[in-house]
């Protein structure tokens, strides 16, 4: 198996990186800014927004599979034309197609999502990936969507945040509710899919739905923290617009793969 892993600089491309190489499959990854130094991996530099550049790298590469995980949170570009592009490139080629997609493009309510839900973005981000995801279909109505939740992990940044609120330099909210994934969880599910025929979207989520308030109160007792410094606040008061309380049920990826998807607290478990 060859994979093109695009993102492969990020943390969960590199996650996804390292195990396809343990797997013994033929690894190229991308980066645009940052660097890949990961044993068993081809670098090659690639900016998703160049579309040529894109069309060539995938020519040149000839991959059976593509991992595309790019995005750039405040950067429509990035996000969705990337995507789009990714998804032409591979298609021309044959290519399987798994594209990481985001609870984010779910406006948020009390009952948890299913995986056919349609996107009902409310802010530019969850848009953009609402976005991509209409773009991937069309171009490749084959190609596996998953749409995953905060990801956990060495090198979190969702972690990062959590240290940064219990250290006063960051505030975490309390009406905020999502269901954190483990970067080696979501990494192995995406290379199950890599050799599946799923099409369309898919919830690869953790079973625990928690706020990103009650996340920090988690991390502090797996990493002996005080809670007592913990700031807090609502989006709402905030002023931040953006998905409340976002379930996924992932019942059906549950089913599927071998994987097993774990919770937050077992996560964080001590
Ligand atoms: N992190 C989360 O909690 C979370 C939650 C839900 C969904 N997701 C989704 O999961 C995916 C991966 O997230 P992550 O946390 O691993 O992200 P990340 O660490 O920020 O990595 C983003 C990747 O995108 C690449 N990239 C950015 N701009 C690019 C460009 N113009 N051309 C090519 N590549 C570009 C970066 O390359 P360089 O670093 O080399 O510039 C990096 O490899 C994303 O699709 C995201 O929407 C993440």
């Amino acid at each position: 198996m060859r994979v093109l892993v695009v993102g492969a600089s990020g943390f969960l491309g590199r996650e996804v990186c390292r195990r396809a190489v343990d797997a013994g499959w033929s690894v190229v990854g991308t980066c645009h800014s940052g660097d890949i130094s990961a044993p068993g991996v081809t670098a090659r530099r690639l900016d998703v927004t160049d579309r040529a550049a894109v069309r060539a790298l995938v020519a040149e590469v000839r991959p059976d599979a593509v991992v595309s995980t790019p995005y750039r949170y405040d950067d429509w570009t990035v996000t969705a034309d990337g995507a789009a592009y990714v998804a032409v490139a591979a298609a021309e080629m044959g290519a399987r197609l798994v594209h990481v997609s985001s609870d984010a493009l779910h406006a948020g309510r009390p009952e948890p999502y299913a995986d056919d839900d349609p996107p009902t973005p409310v802010n530019a981000y969850g848009a953009a990936k609402a976005a991509a995801e209409t773009a991937v279909r069309a171009v490749d109505p084959g190609a596996a969507l998953v749409r995953t939740s905060l990801i956990l992990g060495e090198g979190s940044k969702q972690i990062q945040l959590s240290r940064d609120a219990l250290a006063g330099r960051a505030t975490l909210f309390t009406d905020q509710i999502r269901c954190p994934v483990d970067v080696t969880d979501l990494a192995a599910a995406l290379l199950e899919l890599v050799d599946s025929a799923y099409a369309g979207p898919l919830n690869v989520a953790g079973p625990d739905a928690v706020s990103r308030a009650e996340l920090g109160l988690l991390v502090a007792e797996r990493f002996d923290l005080d809670a007592a410094g913990l700031k807090t606040t609502t989006s709402t008061a905030a002023g931040v617009v953006g998905p409340t309380d976002v379930r996924l049920d992932s019942t059906r990826a549950a089913g599927l793969l071998r994987t097993r998807l774990r919770g937050v607290r077992e996560i964080l478990a001590r």
